[in-house]
């Protein structure tokens, strides 16, 4: 284990002292270095508003510092930086997708039951408003990358104008066999866009290689941006077509540029990407993602000694891992909720669990601040309140 990590590392964070914080996946955690850098931007914003917006934000120049932030990113996943336009999270950038296809009565909009509820609520109010129709690709949750392929595969066919696909879900954690679910869905010509909320930086993402059509991503949760700080890529196919949801001054200059000034707000988050790169290139992705896979590796051991069984194989954990805590009787809506506030009222320890499908699953994150202690005592804890044989 690298001694950098753990421990040692949460000092770079502001979380709480006596928390041990296992859900870095909801809303993720910003370390003290890209937040001081955030106040010293906005800093200058506050300094001369007149200069900040209409030099550095407005995309009136070819070079903004908005312009520059993107391109860090667009870098930082392997494509050109006129192919990223900055968001404020992943879900403007899936509601962006939906509003820009001309979608018609008896098209299909294509997603899983694993998909993120905000998303699933998104493509259901599309289909109101236009006749279209959902189309939810059952997946169980004993699954595997194969199964994952076959289903999506099964499922698709040529009424499916738009696919969204998770790269790495959200209540069950799985990371999906992407490039193969985006070439056979190419295959029979549907639209992709991929919800990579979770993916940048907790996994490797060249998105050019996965050539998707859209692909969107939170830094804000595994490349530890500031809250509000997302990217949206469109491929040069889509991009004529792609709109932002709000329309503003710059609709005419087309994507991405068009998203880059749509009304004031606060774009100190944006312009604090290249120092969130840095913080998280500074630990060293490889090692960091290694850190992450012992954790996982550690957790999934002593998770087991409680019969807590992960729903799919090791391949398709990162950095998260969702297990269904076994129960007597079947899973209720509030059972997710009460284990939630029990371990953090209680114990201080933030976890995510979720209901589904009748069993009460549990997600892990790992986290380069987090360790074997954290682990640890979620197992005492749990064992606490009766697992195994509750
Ligand atoms: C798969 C997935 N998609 C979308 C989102 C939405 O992210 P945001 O709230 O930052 O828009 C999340 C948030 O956890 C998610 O897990």
């Amino acid at each position: 284990m690298n001694a950098g990590f753990g421990r040692a590392l949460r000092a770079q964070f502001l979380l709480q002292g006596d928390g041990a914080f296992l859900n870095h996946g909801s809303f993720g955690a910003c370390p003290i270095p890209v937040l001081q850098e955030q106040e010293r931007i906005r800093t200058w914003m506050e300094t001369q508003p007149d200069e900040f917006f209409t030099k550095e934000v407005v995309p009136r120049h070819e070079v903004t510092a908005v312009r520059s932030a993107a391109a860090a990113v667009a870098q930082f996943v392997g494509v050109p930086g006129d192919s990223i336009a900055l968001l404020e999270n992943a879900t403007t950038g899936t509601q962006s997708v939906l509003q820009s296809i001309d979608f018609r009565p008896g098209d299909e909009i294509m997603i899983t039951n694993h998909q993120y509820n905000a998303v699933r609520l998104a493509v259901e109010q599309r289909c109101k408003e236009t006749g279209a129709t959902p189309n939810v690709v059952e997946i169980p949750l004993r699954t595997n990358p194969a199964d994952v392929r076959k289903r999506v595969r099964n499922a698709a066919s040529r009424r499916v104008k738009l696919a969204i696909v998770d790269h790495i879900t959200s209540p069950t954690a799985l990371l999906f066999p992407l490039g193969e679910i985006i070439d056979d869905l190419h295959a029979l010509g549907i639209l992709v866009h991929v919800d990579g909320a979770h993916a940048v930086g907790q996994i490797p993402l060249n998105v050019a290689e996965l050539n998707p059509d859209w692909y969107t991503s939170n830094v804000h949760k595994w490349l530890y941006g500031p809250k509000g700080t997302a990217f949206f890529y469109a491929s040069p196919r889509v991009a004529p077509i792609t709109k932002p949801v709000l329309t503003s001054h710059f609709i005419a200059m087309g994507f991405p540029r068009s998203f880059d000034y749509v009304g004031t707000r606060d774009n100190s988050g944006w312009l604090a990407i290249p120092a969130a790169i840095a913080f998280f290139n500074q630990l060293g992705p490889d090692e960091f993602r290694r850190y992450n896979s012992a954790l996982i590796e550690r957790g999934s051991e002593l998770l087991a000694t409680l019969g807590a069984e992960p729903i799919a194989p090791i391949e398709m954990a990162a950095a998260m891992r969702a297990f269904i805590l076994p129960q007597r009787r079947a899973a209720e809506e509030s059972d997710a909720q009460n284990l939630k506030d029990m371990l953090w009222d209680d114990e201080r320890i933030q976890v995510n669990a979720n209901s589904m499908m009748g069993v009460l699953l549990l997600r892990v994150c790992a986290q380069a601040y987090v360790d074997d202690s954290d682990l640890e005592r979620l197992r005492s804890a749990l064992e606490r309140r009766g697992w195994p044989g509750r």
